[in-house]
């Protein structure tokens, strides 16, 4: 009886001391900060502030195989609004991109031609602060703008046109023709029309009160941001999203912890890949849930979110991160102050007295 009794015994207590070992353990420390240390902790950590003047703009994001120029961009920027890129010229790139609506569509999934979906359900990320990802993409597909460019125009779920119907079509409008003579020694090409919309995006930052605080304004944000800032460094939420555009630095997985706890029975029991529907199968690079991190920079405008717009509340996106990528589960007040945060993100086009 002994010999039998003693394993079990053993077995459940060391089960027991398993199971109850979270509870033990010390809660994590959250650092304090004074305004100027969390400033210079931000700083050191690569999140700058957006530049102010054209001369800045051009030593932080001009790209040395399209130097930007002032013509050119005039020229990306009348193309960006123009029909003309779509099969039955109904549709723009701010169609999709409103720049006065955050840079996206505020669809869970966008339309493009004759009022197609997007095969994977995918939704419009923003266009403004784009230009200053290493990757663009859900799955970092376009290594910038430029390359970018090319998708849309050429999707038949978006502009459906094709490379030499694109160039035909400009060729037949005098204006274009001479507007390519005076930005391109080669005239129009696809290749010209992506550097120049590509130029154009090139400017599309945009500055708000994160900024002015970054740059020393200890007045520019609230108390309740400040403490969510502190959270959102203390927690890790800034290893990913982060950069002068508070994301779009690299690919990541999600969920990385598919579980908050061990307790979690509901979970671990579940087949389901995300913690909201998959709604268009779309997996990230490779099939390997691997996606380029967003951009946070205006993201209270952005909603819904996720790749496929799965999430209309920002409050419950960032609790979906504090427990699938961070491990936390947040309480509300620090949702609340993560919000009041993210919401210092938001900002104005910097006007770069580009002269149009
Ligand atoms: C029908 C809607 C639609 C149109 C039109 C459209 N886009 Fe998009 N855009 C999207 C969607 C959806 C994605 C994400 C697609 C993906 O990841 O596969 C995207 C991605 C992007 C990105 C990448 C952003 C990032 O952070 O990864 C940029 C930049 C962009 N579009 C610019 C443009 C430009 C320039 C045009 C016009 C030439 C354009 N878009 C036309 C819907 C659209
Ligand atoms: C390990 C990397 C990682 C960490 C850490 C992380 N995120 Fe994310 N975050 C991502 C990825 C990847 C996505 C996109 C997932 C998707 O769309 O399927 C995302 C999406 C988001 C979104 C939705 C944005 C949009 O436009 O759809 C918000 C908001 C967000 N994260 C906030 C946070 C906050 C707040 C924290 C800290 C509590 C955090 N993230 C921590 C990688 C990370």
């Amino acid at each position: 009886m002994k010999k039998f009794l003693s394993p079990v015994i053993i077995s459940v207590l060391v089960i027991s001391v398993i199971l109850t070992l979270p509870f033990m353990l010390p809660k994590r420390k959250l650092k304090k900060y004074s305004d100027e240390e969390l400033r210079q902790t931000a700083l050191s950590r690569n999140m700058l502030p957006n530049p102010k003047t054209y001369k800045e703009l051009l030593k932080i994001i001009d790209n040395p195989e399209n130097h930007m120029t002032k013509k050119k961009i005039k020229l990306g920027k009348k193309l960006f609004f123009d029909t003309i890129l779509s099969r039955d010229k109904t549709i723009n790139c701010a169609s999709c991109h409103i720049l006065s609506e955050g840079g996206d569509d505020n669809l869970p999934t966008a339309v493009g031609f004759k009022g197609r979906k997007n095969p994977s359900h995918l939704n419009s990320p923003t266009v403004l602060n784009a230009a200053l990802a290493k990757a663009e993409f859900w799955n970092g597909r376009a290594k910038n703008v430029e390359e970018q460019a090319g998708g849309p125009i050429q999707a038949h779920f978006e502009m459906n046109m094709t490379p030499n119907y694109v160039v035909s079509r400009l060729k037949n409008d005098a204006t274009y023709v001479q507007e390519f003579q005076k930005v391109f020694t080669n005239g129009i090409t696809f290749e010209n029309v992506k550097k120049a919309v590509g130029a154009y995006e090139r400017t599309l930052l945009t500055r708000g009160s994160y900024d002015r605080f970054l740059e020393g304004d200890n007045n520019a944000i609230s108390q309740e941001a400040k403490k969510g800032f502190a959270l959102f460094i203390n927690l890790g939420c800034k290893g990913c999203h982060t950069g002068r555009s508070v994301g779009g630095q690299s690919l990541q997985r999600f969920p990385l912890r598919r579980c908050s706890s061990i307790y979690d029975l509901k979970c671990w029991f579940s087949s389901d890949k995300f913690p909201f529907k998959n709604t268009g199968g779309f997996l990230g690079k490779n099939d390997m849930q691997l996606f380029r991190v967003p951009i946070l920079r205006n993201v209270i405008r952005t909603s819904p979110y996720f790749h496929n717009g799965a999430i209309k509340d920002i409050k419950e996106a960032v609790k979906i991160m504090g427990k699938h990528q961070v491990g936390v589960e947040l309480t509300k007040k620090q949702v609340d102050e993560i919000v009041a945060f993210l919401k210092t993100l938001n900002g104005k086009i910097v006007d770069y007295k580009l002269g149009d």
